[in-house]
């Protein structure tokens, strides 16, 4: 393919999947492919190299050193190094140790305990949205529940008052843009202001531990506890891994439900079975995380099927290509919930939350979110319909998360 992939294109953005299934079509289900910025990757769509590839350790999580013109100077360089040192960019005992350590905050008792307080939130945003909702106008499914409720969850993990939850969204949401989405300065103030934030933030969790997970953390008494940075590191990562991606998983529900009152009608009947399904096929049909983290070649690896991936090489795996490979899910383009219902197909399990030894620490707490919000929101406004054109909805740009940036929707009259 002679294409140039280019992440930040809005079309691209609202319908990859073309251009993955193009891919996997000419028989290059891990290859080469040139990317607007000048720089080439290894793409990897296939289900059956995406799982090879993810539990690999030859694929390094550890990010190359930023060299040449691009490289961040100063405060923003400083800021960066501190909180991009985090599980997920590292490699084997690091990795082993660090995932260890924050394991304790996400056992399924710990996780599961938080089932009420998930409920009690929900409840508090959907009076909010109700009432606007009453009072006759077009509400977004994404700005007024999809985002709020991931964010307060995830500030109710860390500790974070509430005043502090809308500057933590805008930050993270401009550390996870595409280089040329911003305004020169946006980028630089955005990694500054989360590394100033966190540093006053365990400060406070080491004087005065809270009964947040977080302060649980700050405060082993293990010997090898985590350290200042390593803990700063930790808040980054559970707020960049666990806001977007649980927004994008309730918004992209709620969208596939809004088009399919036939499914919507099957869960609500079916209760949580019928619910699991629908967000097994959401995480399916619409990963939230288009892609996994950056990973590089240590030495030159045969994907088999002539893919040899030169030591190196920048790979990224297309989960959301992974989950709809045609050889291992029927009608893969289809969003068909009873793949993943009781005596359904038993399709093969999706790798929305990734595989191998980084597999998604906070799965357990995703499904939770979206088990106890989105069966709620379709009891509050069972009424809601799309006020827009859904082939005209905002995507995030970029190969990392994907959801759609808007969602409007109106009380039916
Ligand atoms: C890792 C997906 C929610 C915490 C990952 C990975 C994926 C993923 C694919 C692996 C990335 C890679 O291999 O490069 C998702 C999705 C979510 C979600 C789709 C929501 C629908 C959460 C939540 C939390 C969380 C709510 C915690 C609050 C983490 C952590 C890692 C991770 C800590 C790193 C694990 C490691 O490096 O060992 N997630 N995630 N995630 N996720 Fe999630």
């Amino acid at each position: 393919m002679t294409t140039v992939l280019d992440p930040a294109d809005a079309a691209f953005a609202r319908d990859p999947y073309p251009y993955y299934a193009a891919l996997r079509e000419q028989g290059r289900p891990a290859a080469p492919v040139a990317l607007s910025n000048g720089t080439s990757a290894w793409l990897v769509t296939g289900y059956r190299q995406a799982r090879a590839v993810l539990a690999d350790p030859r694929f390094s999580n550890a990010p190359a050193p930023k060299t040449g013109p691009r490289k961040a100077e100063g405060a923003t360089a400083g800021a960066r190094s501190v909180l991009e040192q985090h599980m997920l960019n590292t490699d084997g005992a690091e990795h082993r140790r660090l995932r260890r350590l924050a394991s304790v905050a996400f056992t399924p008792r710990r996780v599961d305990a938080l089932t009420e307080r998930i409920a009690g939130l929900t409840d508090s945003v959907l009076a909010e949205l109700t009432a606007r909702a009453e009072r006759g106008g077009v509400v977004d499914l994404v700005d007024d529940f999809a985002f709020p409720l991931p964010v307060l969850v995830i500030s109710e993990i860390l500790g974070v008052p509430e005043q502090d939850r809308l500057d933590l969204r805008t930050w993270t949401y401009r550390v996870g843009s595409p280089a040329g989405a911003l305004a020169p300065g946006e980028l630089d103030q955005a990694w500054q202001s989360l590394h100033r934030y966190f540093a006053q933030l365990i400060a406070e969790k080491r004087r005065r531990p809270g009964g947040d997970l977080f302060s649980l953390l700050a405060h082993d008494e293990d010997e090898a506890a985590l350290d200042d940075g390593e803990l700063l590191a930790m808040a980054f990562l559970l707020l960049f891994a666990g806001y977007e991606t649980t927004m994008n998983l309730l918004a992209s529900a709620a969208l596939l439900l809004l088009g399919r009152p036939d499914e919507l009608h099957a869960a609500r009947r079916d209760g949580g079975s019928g619910w699991a399904a629908v967000i097994e096929e959401t995480l399916r049909h619409a990963s939230p995380l288009e892609g996994t983290t950056w990973r590089r070649a240590s030495e030159d690896v045969d994907l088999g099927d002539g893919a040899v991936v030169p030591e190196g090489a920048s790979v990224l795996v297309v989960l959301a290509a992974a989950n709809r490979d045609p050889d291992v899910f029927t009608d893969p383009d289809a969003f068909r919930p009873d793949r993943y219902a009781p005596g359904g197909e038993r399709a093969l399990p999706h790798l929305a939350f990734g595989h191998g030894p980084h597999v998604c620490l906070g799965a357990r707490l995703a499904r939770l979110e979206a088990m106890v919000a989105l069966p709620r929101l379709f009891e509050a406004l069972p009424d809601l319909r799309l006020a827009a054109d859904p082939g005209t909805l905002p995507y995030r740009p970029g190969l990392l998360v994907r959801g759609p940036r808007t969602l409007p929707v109106r009380r039916m009259p």
